[in-house]
């Protein structure tokens, strides 16, 4: 009997090594990763440049705490703020942690309470984050509720009108919903939801936990759009597996987040943030970008091309290397199909596939990935049709 909560559904796989795309499982068996770690070893597996940047810092020293001058700090922010067009980071741990560090950011700025999100969002399982969460499903068992989050239809400029008010610290949403089902903001809507926001003194936290640091062939996803948030969240690939978040905002904010306000014991820890450095350097180049716009536009038209013929796939979705199958029937049966074919991929929201690749997938991984789940999902649904 397992020692753990059982608060995953967790397959039946015991990795013992990874490298690059690849992961493999105690009886030996090989698996290409789709999933890097839900968005976070955005260069693969054990990275070479990211591994010595580590191992380094570990020669140096761990731990200090935030009452000391950090460098590795300054460096990774400067890094951040730079490709961000932002002034200004507090570091944490994981995406729900900076989320929580977004709201209160928000709330203390303004001197408002209202902050509001939109429905299918997913913002993490602290009791801010699962507040901020327009997912019903994360919230069940755990009520009260925090206090001041409202919810609306994602993309209906109408409602979210109705709901901004006086209260209103800030309207916070992902630009594609990863965990809802890869359901992307329309570019009109958010420049639109941005506009409503500044001109009521709200502000705009954009949260990039799963889209940022790459994921889509830009730094951040927001940059597809032009728009010019007050607060942005980030963690899952920032530092290639290691534990880290951050958000990065408007110097304007600095004062709300004076001495004492917040704060984190292991929030930007040196050796996090040595892979961090590394981390960024390689993502936040032009050419790096470039390649993973080209690389998930080749994966899409794999797609599209090998489920052309396939009525219940309703479309390939998603930005860069975040792609989605939309299909009209319920994605998870496709998980372990795909699996025993040797390839790791996930769902979002209760119909889609999603695929997470390393940024730095190969083309004949692509080629491999697509092939298997043109076969998976072809396979699947010949046997449904075959047994009606
Ligand atoms: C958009 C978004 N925000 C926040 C989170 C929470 O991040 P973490 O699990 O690191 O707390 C996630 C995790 O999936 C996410 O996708």
């Amino acid at each position: 009997m397992s020692s753990l909560f059982p608060t995953y559904a967790r397959w039946d796989i015991t990795p013992i090594k990874a490298k690059g795309a690849w992961l493999t499982d105690k009886s030996g068996k090989k698996y290409l990763d789709f999933t890097t770690g839900i968005s976070v070893c955005n260069l693969g597996h054990v990275p070479d440049n990211v591994k010595q940047a580590v191992n380094e810092q570990l020669e140096k020293f761990w731990h200090t705490s935030n009452l000391f001058q950090i460098e590795l700090q300054e460096e990774v922010a400067k890094q951040l703020t730079a490709a961000s067009g932002l002034d200004l980071v507090f570091f944490a741990n994981s995406g729900a942690e900076a989320n929580e560090a977004a709201i209160k950011l928000a709330r203390k700025a303004t001197g408002r309470p209202k902050i509001i999100t939109f429905i299918d969002s997913f913002h993490g399982r602290t009791f801010g984050t699962m507040a901020a969460t327009g997912q019903e499903k994360i919230k069940t068992g755990f009520g009260p509720m925090l206090e001041k989050f409202e919810y609306v239809p994602f993309n209906d400029l109408e409602a979210l009108k109705a709901a901004v008010d006086e209260e209103t610290a800030a309207i916070m949403f992902e630009i594609i919903q990863g965990e809802g089902g890869l359901n992307a903001g329309d570019p009109e809507f958010l420049l639109q939801v941005e506009q409503l926001a500044h001109d009521n003194g709200s502000l705009v936290i954009v949260d990039e936990v799963q889209t940022g640091i790459g994921r889509t062939g830009k730094p951040f996803a927001f940059q597809h759009i032009g728009l010019n948030p007050d607060i942005v969240s980030s963690a899952k690939g920032i530092a290639s597996g290691l534990p880290l978040g951050a958000i990065i905002g408007k110097k304007e904010l600095a004062e709300a987040f004076s001495p004492g306000s917040h704060g984190s014991t292991f929030g930007g820890n040196p050796v996090s943030l040595a892979a961090a450095k590394v981390t960024l350097d390689t993502i936040f180049d032009n050419e790096f970008l470039e390649d993973v716009t080209k690389k998930g536009e080749h994966l899409s038209s794999l797609l599209t091309e090998g489920l052309s013929s396939i009525p219940q796939v309703k479309k390939i979705k998603g930005k860069g290397l975040m792609i989605g199958i939309e299909m009209n029937e319920e994605a998870a049966p496709f998980i372990p199909a795909a699996r025993e074919k040797g390839l790791l991929i996930l769902t979002a929201g209760t119909n889609t596939i999603r695929l997470l690749p390393p940024l730095n997938v190969r083309e004949e991984e692509i080629n491999q990935a697509a092939a298997i789940l043109v076969e998976t999902i072809k396979e699947h649904v010949y046997e449904k049709t075959a047994g009606q």
